[in-house]
């Protein structure tokens, strides 16, 4: 198993999913990706994650990200607990559910931490981008339920910083200010950011956000 860094090209592979067999570069096509781990199918965190996965699909879908999850149960498990998970959280389960019962691609991915867990996988995020590229790396324990709203700031961010010579600063949501790449010559940035810019610092240059 080799490292997996920012940076690198995410390793493809074919899977049983909840939504049929399917080649992960296949199901991405051209759109960008969320590979999340959890631990284990009938625990109650994961739960509440895969329900809220399902209801913020289409603010992933807006942003041209496909979601596919992932535990080291098997396809019948997963899909007996699919019914708990949209009795209880309210939803459809509309994207995959990967069982990855050999773990082949939990290990892939790095996604078992023995010190952690000797059998399941933590809870994992990658993005990875329509390059195929790795984008964001989350590591979480099983104790703990990521916060999605992270994951679409996360994306708003990686998609804006992708298009316009900009960073975005602590806490930025998305319509705040930016922050202008420290590479951008002073005159260079009214023709790059017509709408002005705050020169708090020599490296520290604001502007409204250039996509708003
Ligand atoms: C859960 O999803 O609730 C969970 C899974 C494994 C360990 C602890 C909690």
């Amino acid at each position: 198993m080799a490292t997996i860094r920012l940076g690198d090209l995410a390793p493809n592979f074919d899977a049983k999913t909840t939504k049929g067999d399917l080649n992960f570069y296949d199901y991405l096509q051209d759109s960008w990706g969320i590979l999340f781990s959890h631990p284990a199918d009938f625990t109650p965190v994961c739960t509440t994650e895969l329900g809220t996965v399902a209801n913020y699909l289409p603010e992933f879908t807006k942003r041209n990200v496909k979601v596919i999850a992932l535990s080291v149960d098997g396809l019948e498990s997963h899909l007996a607990w699919i019914k708990d998970i949209e009795e209880t959280q309210n939803v459809s389960l509309n994207y995959p559910i990967i069982a990855d019962e050999t773990k082949e691609i939990a290990h892939l991915y790095d996604m078992i931490h023995p010190n952690a867990n000797e059998t399941f996988t933590v809870r994992s995020v990658f993005i990875i981008g329509n390059d195929k590229k790795i984008k964001l790396i989350l590591t979480y324990p099983a104790s703990t339920g990521r916060n999605f709203d992270e994951l679409l700031r996360v994306i708003d961010s990686l998609q804006l910083t992708a298009n316009y010579s900009v960073a975005t600063p602590a806490n930025w949501k998305d319509g705040d200010d930016v922050v202008i790449a420290p590479a951008i010559k002073d005159e260079d940035i009214p023709s790059k950011f017509p709408k002005g810019f705050n020169r708090i610092k020599y490296y520290l240059r604001m502007t409204p956000q250039p996509n708003k």
